[in-house]
């Protein structure tokens, strides 16, 4: 995931965020930093065994605010940190979340500011995020796997944890996650879950025909629109299987992704993975042609002068078969087309709604938006035409995933 693409999306935010001992405090620094970028405001708390790894003065620098470490704290005109910082939060996030601060959050302790404060949020409006980060022996250790269950059956939401180096020399299960996948998790974390329960299908990125083994015909799709999808889909609470063509992107966190090559690759994954989607978005540019012929060696000049002649046969068309499936016509599976245009977008996409058996057609200028971050959609449906003005791919993504889902809610009411 991009940074960038993270600016601004917890705007109007307020996170407390409490560390605990660990030798990932020096996350939680760039962690600090990384939710402001995302528009939120950070209130420090923590613990006393935070500051052995990093101090209050460098946190206090990051966020911009006086850091809390005691219950004492006499700044508060009530002297009660813990009631007043808790209930300003949209979220408490406590990253690193050590052993010991779990066990005290599983018995309900209270022995200092941050587990007190996590006792007296009142729970049904200020969620309470933890983060895990300690040795993987600790991770797997029984007591710990029953006091994490414990604080997720009271409510809190554990986000991670990452496989990996530890800081420890060893290898294994219990790292805290990176700060921006934290982010990432707490925007998942407040994005409404308009698909939860759904499994969406979702094709992206070109594919590639083969000449011969060195060459071959593609496209300019870069699959960032469908990329973006997958992961909206995924933070609407959908369960999300994406099928790449060749590209150069990162997996958004969370979707199960399946790599493809070819057109008859995709065809046959997506055919498969479709007996069991709610919902199909493809988004994919499918190679319309490919060779007759894939030659077994590279083709070689001969000197001549002479050019290779080649033929073409067909692709399979994926929507369209889908789409006039069983599934789809029982109603059991919503589909979702894109129509990359040069020209007469509406007119296109209507048509090729028609065509292809869609209830939905996403049109949008294929030439303009191949890889680029940014495009415009046109929704063609029952319902009329409905525009999505220019905008960041991540936004139409998000904004798509709701008229989707507003539509898939409507079908089964
Ligand atoms: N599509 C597909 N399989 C194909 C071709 C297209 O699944 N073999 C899907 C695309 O993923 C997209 C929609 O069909 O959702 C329309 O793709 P597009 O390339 O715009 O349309 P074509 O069917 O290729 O029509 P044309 O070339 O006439 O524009």
């Amino acid at each position: 995931m991009n940074a960038d693409d993270l600016v601004g999306e917890l705007a109007g935010r307020h996170i407390v965020l409490g560390l605990s001992g660990g030798a990932a405090c020096f996350k939680a620094a760039e962690f600090c930093r990384a939710l402001q970028r995302a528009g939120a405001t950070v209130q420090v708390v923590m613990t006393e065994a935070a500051c052995q790894f990093i101090t209050p003065v460098a946190m206090q620098a990051l966020s911009g605010r006086p850091v809390y470490t005691s219950q004492w704290d006499a700044r508060p005109g009530n002297n009660m940190a813990h009631i007043n910082l808790s209930r300003e939060a949209d979220a408490i996030v406590v990253a690193p979340a050590s052993a010991d601060f779990i066990a005290q959050l599983a018995q309900g302790r209270a022995s200092e500011l941050l587990p007190l404060m996590c006792l007296a949020r009142p729970a049904e409006r200020v969620p309470l995020l933890l983060a895990p980060a300690m040795n993987r022996e600790m991770w797997a250790h029984p007591a710990t796997q029953r006091n994490v269950a414990q604080v997720q059956e009271d409510g809190a939401t554990v986000l991670g944890v990452a496989h990996g180096d530890q800081a420890c020399g060893e290898f294994g299960d219990g790292r805290m996650l990176e700060a921006d996948e934290l982010v990432e998790e707490v925007i998942a974390f407040f994005t409404p879950k308009s698909l939860l329960g759904q499994r969406v299908l979702v094709t992206a990125g070109p594919t590639f025909e083969a000449i011969d083994p060195v060459r071959g015909i593609t496209n300019h799709s870069s699959g960032k629109m469908g990329f973006a999808i997958a992961r909206a889909a995924q933070e609407a609470g959908a369960q999300v299987t994406l099928v790449a063509g060749p590209v150069h992107l990162a997996t958004p966190r969370g979707v199960n992704r399946i790599d493809v090559v070819s057109a008859r690759e995709m065809h046959e994954v997506t055919v498969e993975s479709a007996q069991a989607a709610h919902v199909f978005i493809a988004t994919a540019a499918v190679a319309d042609w490919r060779p007759a012929v894939e030659a077994e060696h590279k083709i070689k000049k001969d000197g001549s002068g002479a050019v290779p002649e080649l033929a073409f046969v067909e692709n399979p068309d994926i929507l369209s078969e889908v789409a006039h499936g069983q599934r789809a016509q029982a109603g059991e599976l919503y589909c979702v087309g894109f129509a990359a245009e040069s020209q007469d977008l509406v007119a296109n996409a209507q048509a090729k709604r028609a065509r292809k058996g869609v209830p939905l057609l996403v049109g949008n200028l294929g030439p303009a938006t191949f890889g680029r971050d940014d495009n415009a959609l046109v929704l063609v449906d029952d319902e009329g035409v409905t525009e999505l003005p220019h905008a960041s791919k991540r936004r139409l993504a998000q904004q798509l995933v709701a008229e989707i889902a507003r539509r898939v809610s409507g079908a089964s009411a």
